[in-house]
């Protein structure tokens, strides 16, 4: 727990700019934690709030010392909780989510999603009410354009979801709801607000399993010497986005000097890559990181149909590349981190959080081969 955990950060260092009071929800994860990291070093303050439901105390153990940072453990779908943590905060940062998991139930996400984004907004508008000034940025996703044919995917696109008897689908849709309502606060309360639809970020820190996304996925199973699970044809393409991209990307958002309620793509728009071919080269890369270990030359990549990990019908969308045109001229904002170093610099962390995982477990680090 952080010694300062239930007080307002004080005594900012110098740093570039008016030092600002950030609150951070989801400040405990993945891109939370790499933007309380980035705000701390610019001489911010910053409260996070976060429930560790897959967050981690060891994002932000390097902070416990820092009177600028303050860590409240608290579930965002707590309102009173929720407005009181964030109360002295100018800037709300609203990353903290439930993503769909693959083979449960979708309620969680909607849950925490719309009343946790609900209950941000809320935060805001107490300080509205008060005549304290107020910026919010919110984490929405591109899952929002789902099977639009329309790409590159501009902000103001149409967005074409499946059926909702399609439970992957609760997922944007808790999302597109997130994006409503902060444009309702705006029209109703003049709440400030800019929405981030994400592409597919990843980096250090990324979580250890599906829920950090392919790369994490496929990274673990090349060190474990396992195979590499392609869902459907492989053919489905993403862009991906280095963290520290995305990251910068937040806080343009953040410095967004705009008036009332903007959506930005913040994403990497050139290196679209098929799921098959992003895994090849993953592989190579992991290949070429890790010369010590003893790994195939040939990717063991298998194709296990969607309908083999879900009785649930399961769709998945075939193209996703942002059109980063608006980000661009109006934040100031592009993606700079090459897909391939931006891998490499996640394979190394990774290897190190995978062999620290294992020994937590009591496993060898190395596969078989390599191992005890
Ligand atoms: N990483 C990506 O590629 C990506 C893509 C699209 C959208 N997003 C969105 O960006 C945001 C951050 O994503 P991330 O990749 O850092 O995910 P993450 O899971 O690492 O971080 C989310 C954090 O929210 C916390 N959290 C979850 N439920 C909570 C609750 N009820 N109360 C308080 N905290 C709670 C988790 O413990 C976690 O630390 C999320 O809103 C996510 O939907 C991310």
């Amino acid at each position: 727990m952080s010694k300062a955990q239930s007080s307002t950060p004080t005594s900012p260092k110098e740093g570039p700019g008016e030092p600002r009071t950030f609150g951070v929800t989801g400040s405990a994860g993945f891109l939370g934690s790499t933007l309380v990291d980035r705000l701390l070093a610019q001489g911010h303050r910053v409260v996070g709030l976060d429930d560790l439901s897959y967050g981690s105390r060891e994002n932000f153990a390097q902070h416990a010392d820092n009177p600028s940072f303050a860590f409240h453990k608290a579930d965002v779908t707590d309102k009173a909780a929720t407005i009181e943590i964030l109360r002295g905060c100018e800037v709300l940062v609203h990353l903290a989510a439930h993503k769909i998991p693959r083979y449960g139930s979708a309620l969680r996400t909607l849950e925490v999603n719309v009343e946790g984004t609900r209950n941000v907004l809320e935060a805001a508008q107490v300080r509205k009410q008060l005549g304290l000034p107020v910026h919010v940025t919110m984490a929405s996703t591109s899952d929002v354009y789902g099977k639009s044919p329309a790409l590159p995917f501009r902000e103001d696109g149409d967005l074409v979801l499946g059926p909702s008897d399609v439970p992957r689908w609760a997922y944007a849709t808790s999302k597109l709801f997130e994006e409503h309502l902060a444009f309702a606060y705006q029209q109703e309360y003049g709440i400030t607000t800019a929405l981030m639809r994400f592409f597919g970020a990843y980096g250090p820190r990324h979580h250890l399993s599906w829920w950090g996304g392919p790369q994490s996925v496929f990274i673990s199973a090349i060190l474990d010497g396992a195979q590499i699970t392609v869902h459907g044809d492989g053919l489905q393409t993403r862009t991906f986005t280095f963290v520290e991209d995305t990251v910068r990307g937040i806080q343009a958002c953040c410095d967004w000097a705009g008036q009332g309620c903007e959506i930005f793509n913040i994403g990497a728009p050139l290196g679209e890559i098929t799921i098959v071919d992003f895994a090849r080269l993953v592989h190579r890369l992991v290949r070429e990181e890790c010369p010590d270990l003893d790994i195939s030359a040939e990717p063991p990549i298998v194709f296990v149909p969607y309908a083999s990990f879900s009785e649930r019908p399961y769709e998945d969308v075939r193209r996703r590349v942002p059109d980063p045109t608006k980000a661009r001229e109006v934040l100031g904002f592009e993606a700079q981190v090459g897909v391939e170093e931006g891998l490499r610099r996640t394979i190394r962390w990774h290897r190190a959080a995978w062999a620290a995982a294992k020994a937590a477990e009591g496993r060898p680090a190395l596969p078989p081969s390599e191992g005890a």
